[in-house]
């Protein structure tokens, strides 16, 4: 979790499935769940994430299957590589009737994000 005042947005460091897992939908699953938990839980407006640009299952995950937006982030890689910079907006910044904006992201259930992935791989696709 990331933000100053009372704007947050969730970043995604690392998503990993092992290979012999992999195209079963359980990153999705993950995601799925990530992106509620950072909505109901923090209030977190957005989520973004960087990706290589040779990442190709990664790309066609996040654009294609989660609606991600991206954009080139040149040299970002230690080894000069470029990434993409993906971005999900997750809801509409609160206003209230002050005009202040505002988000719900207090410190509640933190512990409960974990259980709320767990829920998510433990559905049926
Ligand atoms: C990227 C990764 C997390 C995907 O995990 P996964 O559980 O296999 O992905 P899913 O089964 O949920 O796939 C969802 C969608 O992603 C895309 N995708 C996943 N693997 C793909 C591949 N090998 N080639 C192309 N597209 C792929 C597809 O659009 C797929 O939808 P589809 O099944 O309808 O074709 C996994 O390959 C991985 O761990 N890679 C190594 C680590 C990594 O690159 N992490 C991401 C860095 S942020």
């Amino acid at each position: 979790m990331e933000g100053e005042g009372t704007e947050t947005h969730g970043y995604i460091a690392n998503l990993g499935v092992l290979p012999s897992h992999r195209k079963s939908r359980i990153a999705k699953k993950l995601m799925d769940a990530a992106q509620n938990a950072l909505i109901q839980e923090y209030g977190s407006e957005y989520v973004s994430l960087h990706v290589r640009k040779s990442n190709q299952a990664s790309i066609n995950l996040y654009s294609e299957k989660l609606g991600y937006n991206y954009e080139i982030a040149a040299n970002f890689y230690e080894n000069g590589e470029d990434a993409y910079v993906m971005q999900k907006q997750l809801q509409e910044k609160q206003t209230d009737i002050l005009g202040t904006h505002s988000t719900d992201s207090g410190d509640r259930h933190k512990s409960s994000v974990v259980d709320l992935l767990w829920q998510a791989l433990s559905k049926k696709s």
